[in-house]
């Protein structure tokens, strides 16, 4: 029934957004060099770079934040956040950061060794750079359909392959692996779930091996519906039942709550493992906080209390989750080439296969992400040879990624499906055309290769 997905909410405050012209925004993008980072978000419509910190906050979270304890040591705020966390992660011991790339140091600075594997269905680009900085070799053993952008038909393109991981034990030696991670839901491939069947698979592979498994829970909630909704055995059990088992297979998590923290910044680090506890206090010392604060405010930590409960609730999920749905539908409906199916957190286009004449290192998803932005004054972002492209480290020959894709992120609580009707117009409108649009060249890059997508120049051709 369409109106048990419709919103669990009214609004109640709006925040104006401009609508500007064609030619205003020929011109931003130039000015831009065609990179979306560099645009000035007060000159973008419908904003879709991230659903990262982009959340609305509801009337109770905004309320929690005037109680917020600003102590700096022992505040009534961390206590409210570590009983909250407990909650939902079934595990005691909580260390806020100031958002999820600190506590990937912090998991990285713990867990990676020099010379050694960290496996991963998909590592995220902040924990893959610290892991390379702490001199790990961070893989990716995502299943073979998870790279399948065609087909539909897996309800989990976001699990491990365990013939990988096992392959990899038999072949190097379960030492020579320092960690495993499970991102949840899997971002870089369309923010595709992980069964709960692969979770427990892969944490009972890797301690047979005495190898420990931290879960990456930015999006933890979205991960547990589809758990829910699509794994036989779940339906009937509640959210945090499932994010509680979920959790109960690793040793530590971590987490970005500026995706399923319904807040606008902040981060954990939860474990069940003391010594590893005593070592992430210390190191957040140095580089984040005191240990009741982690670089976050009171009034911050009280809100993720409060998001962290509000995301477990079902009816918010399913109009979340059938929110991205729908504009996945609109956009098929149209023959856009499309992630199948539709992950948690937006909808990534196949930049291939929408623009067949455009080759990998003319950037088709970045020229696609241009377009829409010319056509609507909607920003997504690529994810694709631009963002995901590398460079042989002995010849400097480029290396393109296996996927290529634009994701149009969407917002949690933020637009609603008018909104999302103006992008899958835009995008129609773009792919009936296709054939009139031409690929780019990368004219700058910065000076790290893997961060070159923030900081890239380009040109069209
Ligand atoms: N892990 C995952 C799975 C993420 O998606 C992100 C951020 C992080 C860790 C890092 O967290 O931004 O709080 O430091 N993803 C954002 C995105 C930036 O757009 O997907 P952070």
């Amino acid at each position: 029934m369409k109106y048990m997905s419709a919103e669990p909410f009214r609004i109640k405050v709006v925040e104006p957004i401009k609508k500007t012209t064609k030619e205003e925004r020929l011109g931003w993008l130039r000015e831009a060099n065609y990179n979306a980072f560099k645009l000035r978000a007060e000159n973008v419509y419908v904003d879709c770079l991230t659903d990262s910190g982009t959340s609305a906050m509801s009337t109770n979270q905004w309320a929690a934040m005037m109680t917020g304890d600003e102590s700096y040591a022992g505040c009534k705020s961390f206590y409210n956040l570590e009983e909250s966390v407990r909650d939902v992660f079934g595990m005691e011991m909580v260390q806020p950061t100031h958002q999820g790339r600190a506590a990937d140091y912090i998991m990285a600075s713990i867990y990676c060794e020099p010379g050694k594997y960290a496996v991963g269905n998909m590592h995220f680009d902040t924990f893959r750079g610290n892991a390379e900085v702490m001199g790990a070799y961070p893989v990716d053993y995502v299943i073979k359909e998870g790279l399948d952008t065609s087909s539909g038909e897996h309800p989990f393109k976001g699990n491990i392959d365990i013939d990988k991981f096992q392959k990899l034990i038999d072949e190097k030696g379960a030492d020579q692996i320092c960690v495993v991670i499970i991102t949840v839901t899997c971002n870089n491939n369309g923010g595709q779930p992980v069964s709960m069947a692969n979770i427990k698979a892969v944490s009972e592979l890797a301690k047979k091996h005495k190898i420990p498994v931290v879960i990456d829970s930015a999006r933890l909630a979205e991960n547990a519906y589809f758990i829910k909704t699509r794994e036989e055995g779940y339906e009937d059990k509640s959210i945090k039942e499932i994010t509680r088992e979920m959790f109960s297979y690793c040793e530590t998590a971590t987490m970005s709550s500026k995706k399923d923290g319904l807040v606008n910044i902040g981060g954990l680090f939860v474990t069940r493992n003391e010594d590893i506890f005593l070592k992430a206090n210390q190191l957040a010392i140095v580089h984040e906080g005191f240990i009741t604060y982690g670089g976050m405010s009171g009034r911050d930590m009280e809100a993720l209390a409060v998001g962290l409960q509000e995301v477990c609730d079902v009816q918010y999920l399913e109009y979340r989750v059938n929110q991205v749905k729908y504009l996945g539908d609109r956009l098929k409906e149209q023959g856009v080439p499309i992630v199948e199916p539709t992950g948690g957190h937006g909808v990534y286009v196949d930049g291939r296969r929408f623009f067949p004449h455009i080759p990998q290192h003319e950037f088709p998803s970045q020229r696609l992400v241009c377009a829409l932005y010319e056509e609507a004054g909607v920003r997504a972002v690529e994810l694709g040879a631009c963002a995901f492209g590398s460079k042989d480290p002995e010849t400097g020959d480029p290396i393109w990624p296996a996927l290529e894709t634009m994701r149009i992120s969407v917002s949690r609580r933020v637009y609603t499906n008018n909104h999302l009707d103006v992008i899958a117009e835009a995008l129609g409108d773009i792919y009936k055309n296709r054939d009139s649009y031409k690929g780019m060249k990368l004219v700058y890059e910065g000076p790290i290769v893997s961060l070159r997508h923030f900081t890239a120049g380009f040109e069209l051709l």
